[in-house]
């Protein structure tokens, strides 16, 4: 969506995110993290080779519970799980269609390309069913299921400023749904594989990692907090050290509404001219990041780093990932369960980092991490 559209529907969504809802969603990202710990427990042979699946397919079970609700006795039965994984699953075609209308959406409508028709109809379904069973029942679950009834109820979307309307039609909400899974998976899983594969070569951040953790859940008797986890500044530090060194998405695009001058260099930008940032490339300048292919969290010890106009893995400005805190509340909870029950030892093939070749993403090609679970918690 673009424009006024876009505006309208982003308004609608940003309110899902604010702490107080995200303290009541943490119920079921804390389920999903225990889930993934029982999960690797049933599935020895996860635990050494392809890290990335194994840790994408967490990431999917955990946004459909945040979506769907916990509708299995664990996040990994859920029978959204598997149509979910099949869809976001990159394949030449996909790859093909996605590039054309990256370059040119007047193509792609020309051609009529669709990127997941074929689970349309799944989505919407599922999507209205639980729609429908929701508002017949007590009670609220605090999901994206419970927020769609709600916008729903309040019935048409307005845009003061525009005038512009929009009816929050099951469709709508369902392809909100959809995006939710599109955008948020894969980087989700990026985001925690380089986190573990920075601790996976790096046994004393790793260790410092593994103490907060352990000292956290002595404190609270083993129960994991929503205050807890906002509370680890150590796991905070290096969950954004990781995203500067890999940033899920290698770049930010915008395309100009009106005719300009960039005020850096006096360049002219037509409108309708595409802009793109070469995040990846910021983030490893060394002109802001000394010595910067060294993993060193301590540049994050003050907020301001973080605020930094360079530093930008969620993105810059009105387009600011609009699921940024929950997607860092997903992370450092599945990423605790996981380091409380496990330790990680990074695997390069090679000296040199090979990247896949992906639309968007940023994927180190020759990396593995395995898995080795902490004798004295399983
Ligand atoms: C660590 C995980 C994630 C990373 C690194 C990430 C990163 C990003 C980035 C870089 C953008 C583009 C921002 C821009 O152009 O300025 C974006 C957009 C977006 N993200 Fe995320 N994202 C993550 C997780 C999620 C999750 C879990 C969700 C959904 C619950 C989500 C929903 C979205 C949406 C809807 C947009 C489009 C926003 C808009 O155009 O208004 N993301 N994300």
């Amino acid at each position: 969506m673009n424009g006024n559209r876009w505006k309208l529907m982003r308004q609608a969504m940003t309110p899902i995110f604010t702490s107080a809802k995200l303290k009541k969603m943490f119920y079921i990202m804390d389920k999903s993290g225990k889930d993934f710990i029982t999960y690797l427990k049933n599935n020895p042979e996860k635990l050494n080779g392809k890290a990335f699946d194994s840790i994408a397919t967490f990431c999917c079970a955990a946004i459909g519970a945040a979506v769907f609700g916990v509708v299995s006795d664990s996040v990994f039965d859920s029978p959204f799980l598997d149509v979910a994984r099949r869809a976001f699953r990159a394949t030449f075609k996909s790859n093909i269609k996605s590039t054309v209308m990256n370059l040119s959406p007047w193509l792609s409508r020309k051609l009529k390309i669709k990127l997941f028709s074929e689970y349309e109809e799944f989505f919407i379904g599922a999507v209205k069913k639980i729609i429908r069973q929701r508002e017949h029942e007590s009670g609220q679950k605090h999901d994206f299921a419970d927020i769609c009834v709600n916008l729903q109820r309040s019935g048409t979307l307005k845009d003061r400023e525009t005038g512009l309307e929009m009816e929050p039609t099951d469709e709508l909400l369902a392809g909100q749904a959809f995006f939710f899974f599109s955008a948020g998976v894969d980087p989700s899983a990026a985001a925690i594989f380089g986190c573990l594969l920075e601790l996976g070569r790096h046994p004393d951040h790793l260790e410092k990692v593994h103490v907060e953790i352990d000292s956290t859940f002595e404190a609270l008797n083993g129960k994991l907090t929503y205050e807890s986890v906002m509370d680890m500044g150590y796991l905070e530090m290096v969950l954004c050290e990781s995203l500067r060194l890999w940033p899920p998405i290698g770049f930010l695009g915008r395309q100009c509404v009106e005719d300009t001058v960039l005020p850096v260099g006096n360049i002219k930008i037509e409108k309708g001219t595409k802009v793109f940032a070469a995040v990846y490339e910021l983030h490893h300048d060394p002109k802001h990041y000394p010595d910067p292919e060294v993993f060193d969290p301590e540049r994050f010890a003050s907020e301001a780093a973080r605020d930094s106009g360079v530093y930008m893995p969620f993105g810059k400005g009105n387009r600011l990932c609009v699921g940024m805190r929950f997607a860092r509340l997903q992370v450092k909870t599945g990423l605790i369960h996981f380091l409380r029950n496990f330790t990680v030892e990074t695997k390069f093939d090679g000296d040199v980092v090979q990247f896949r070749k992906d639309q968007i993403q940023v994927r180190p090609a020759n990396v593995d991490i395995k898995f080795i679970p902490r004798k004295k918690h399983l």
